[in-house]
């Protein structure tokens, strides 16, 4: 008579757990993400990365910078790293045409176009699914390497959709190129803007100017703190209330009717 009131207790009490957790869980169910090529081969053949930019079409201009810096044979040395890898983001033509890139990029001294190039790409390889995973990761790029810790991107999965951030501006992976170990390439309608190269954007025309106090930034909310100096200073700690690792409530779901079963066998 005892054992099944504590069982039932017990089953109670698990149950509602489950639902409790399962319900937490739930919040943000991942987006999906914008169209993806199919299943990568799992062999890591050689990656062409000038021949993958042709093929995709849309890329010419990038081709053609890549090509005259001789930043694209740089890339083509780090994919060649297999074990290592590259992961580049790629503007499209018209990127490269639009303001404020088309203006800014105008008279931009080689070596600062150089650094630009390498701005666009990680000195590893990261699939997709492992940009997915990233929070406000601050992290280093091809063109930190020479700049004492300059030149950082803010990847950060926004609700399923890839956003690389700069201080400058914003762009979201637009489709996927070539995802394969251990390269990765991403298509993005805007050219990334460093701040080390264009310094912070004008601040927008202010509405009241004449007074006397210089008005701070025009974004009211958190600003990053910008100042390039320290590099990497900037931590992860964000109080972003989205769960990086949130366990699935199937999985959940499985562990406690495991916990279950034993409980039962006991
Ligand atoms: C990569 O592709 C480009 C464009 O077709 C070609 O010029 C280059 O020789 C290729 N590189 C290698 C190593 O195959
Ligand atoms: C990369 O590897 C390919 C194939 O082995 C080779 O032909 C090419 O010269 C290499 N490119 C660079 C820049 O190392
Ligand atoms: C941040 O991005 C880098 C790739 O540049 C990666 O190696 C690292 O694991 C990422 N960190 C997190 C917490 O996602
Ligand atoms: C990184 O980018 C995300 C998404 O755009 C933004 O919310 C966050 O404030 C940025 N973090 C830093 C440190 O710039």
């Amino acid at each position: 008579m005892e054992v099944p009131v504590v069982f039932r207790f017990e089953l109670v009490l698990s149950l509602a757990l489950a639902m409790t957790i399962a319900t937490a869980a739930q919040a943000p169910a991942p987006a999906p993400s914008p169209s993806l090529s199919p299943a990568p081969a799992p062999a890591p053949a050689f990656a062409n990365i000038t021949q993958v930019l042709i093929n995709a079409g849309d890329y010419a201009t990038l081709v053609g910078y890549l090509t005259s810096t001789g930043v694209g044979e740089k890339f083509q040395a780090q994919a060649n790293r297999t074990d290592v890898g590259i992961t580049i983001f790629a503007p499209k033509n018209k990127a490269f045409t639009t303001n404020p890139a088309a203006s800014l990029l105008k008279g931009i001294s080689f070596r600062n176009l150089e650094a630009l190039l390498e701005y666009h790409a990680l000195n590893n390889w990261e699939s997709l699914a492992d940009l997915q995973q990233m929070t406000d990761n601050v992290t280093s790029t091809f063109a930190t390497y020479n700049s004492g810790g300059r030149y950082q991107l803010n990847i950060t999965n926004v609700q399923g959709q890839v956003q690389v951030d700069t201080e400058w501006n914003r762009a979201t992976i637009a489709s996927t190129l070539y995802n394969a170990q251990p390269v990765s390439i991403f298509a993005l309608d805007e050219v990334l803007l460093p701040t080390d190269i264009f310094g912070l954007p004008a601040p927008a025309p202010a509405p009241a100017p004449s007074s006397g106090a210089p008005t701070p930034g025009p974004s009211s909310s958190s600003s990053p703190s910008s100042s390039s100096a320290g590099g990497a200073a900037s931590g992860p700690s964000g109080g972003n209330s989205f769960a990086t690792h949130s366990s699935s409530p199937a999985t959940v779901f499985s562990l406690l009717l495991l916990a279950l079963l034993m409980k039962i066998i006991a």
